[in-house]
C-alpha cells in the first residue's frame, strides 16, 4: 500500500490551507502526495454521468494510498464547495454495484482552516459520515485558525506536528484515535449511522 494522500480542497493553491498542509508534510517521514483540487477539472455530481474528469485520477490515488487527509478551508460555515463536490462524486452509486459501498478501508483525517475561534457546529459531520459510509476509518480533525485574512501563525500550525506521527503510526500501535476535534457537538464515529450506500 502507498503513502498518505492529502486532498487539498481550497480555492487557492498557496493559501492558508496549503500552508497547513505543507506544515504537516514537513513533519512526516515520507512526504504525502498532495492532490490540489483547484488545479483539477472536477465537475459537479450529475446522475449517471460517470467519471469524465479528474475524479477518476483521485479515485485511483485514494486506492493507492494508505491514508487520506482532507484539507479544506471553512467557507461560509461549511467545507469548501470543491470538497463537497468530491464527496458527492466519490459516493456516486452508479460507480458500484447497488449496495456494494466503495469500501476504502483506510484511515482518514481532516485539516480545516478558518478565521473563527472554533469550527462551526456540525462542520465535521458530513465528512465523518461520508467517510464512514465509504468505509474509511475516521482519525480526527485539526482546526487551524488564522486572523484577519493573515496566514496562520506558528502557535496554530504547531498543532499539525503531532498529526504526521498519528497518520504514519501503524494501526496496531493503538495510536489511531479521535483526539483532535475542535468543534462542539461532534458525534463520535461509533455513533454514526451507516448510510444506505454503506450496506
Ligand atoms: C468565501 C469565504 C468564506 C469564508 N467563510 C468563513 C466562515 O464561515 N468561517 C470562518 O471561520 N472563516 C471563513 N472564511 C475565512 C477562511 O476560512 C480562512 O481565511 C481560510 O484559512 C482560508 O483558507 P484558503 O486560503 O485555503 O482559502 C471565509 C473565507 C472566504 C474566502
Amino acid at each position: 500500500m502507498g503513502s498518505c494522500l492529502v486532498i487539498l480542497a481550497s480555492a487557492r493553491s498557496r493559501g492558508n490551507t496549503a500552508i497547513a498542509v505543507e506544515r504537516l508534510a514537513s513533519r512526516m517521514g515520507r512526504r504525502p502526495e498532495v492532490a490540489d483540487m483547484c488545479r483539477m477539472n472536477i465537475v459537479p455530481f450529475s446522475y449517471g454521468s460517470g467519471d469524465c474528469d479528474d475524479v477518476a485520477r483521485l479515485r485511483r490515488a485514494i486506492s493507492e494510498s494508505s491514508s487520506v487527509v482532507f484539507a479544506t478551508p471553512v467557507y461560509w460555515y461549511a467545507m469548501s464547495a470543491l470538497l463537497k463536490t468530491l464527496l458527492e462524486r466519490l459516493g456516486d452509486p452508479s460507480h458500484q454495484p447497488p449496495g456494494a459501498g466503495t469500501g476504502w478501508e483506510r484511515s482518514t483525517w481532516l485539516i480545516a482552516t478558518g478565521g473563527d475561534p472554533v469550527l462551526p457546529l456540525g462542520f465535521e459531520v458530513p465528512l465523518i459520515r461520508a467517510a464512514t459510509a465509504m468505509r474509511m476509518h475516521w482519525g480526527g480533525t485539526v482546526y487551524v485558525r488564522s486572523h484577519d485574512g493573515e496566514p496562520p501563525q506558528e502557535d496554530e500550525l504547531r498543532q499539525l506536528d503531532g498529526l504526521g506521527g498519528e497518520i504514519e503510526a501503524p494501526p496496531h500501535t493503538g495510536r489511531h484515535r479521535v483526539t483532535l476535534s475542535h468543534a462542539e457537538g461532534v458525534p463520535a464515529p461509533a455513533s454514526v449511522v451507516p448510510h444506505r450506500w454503506d450496506r
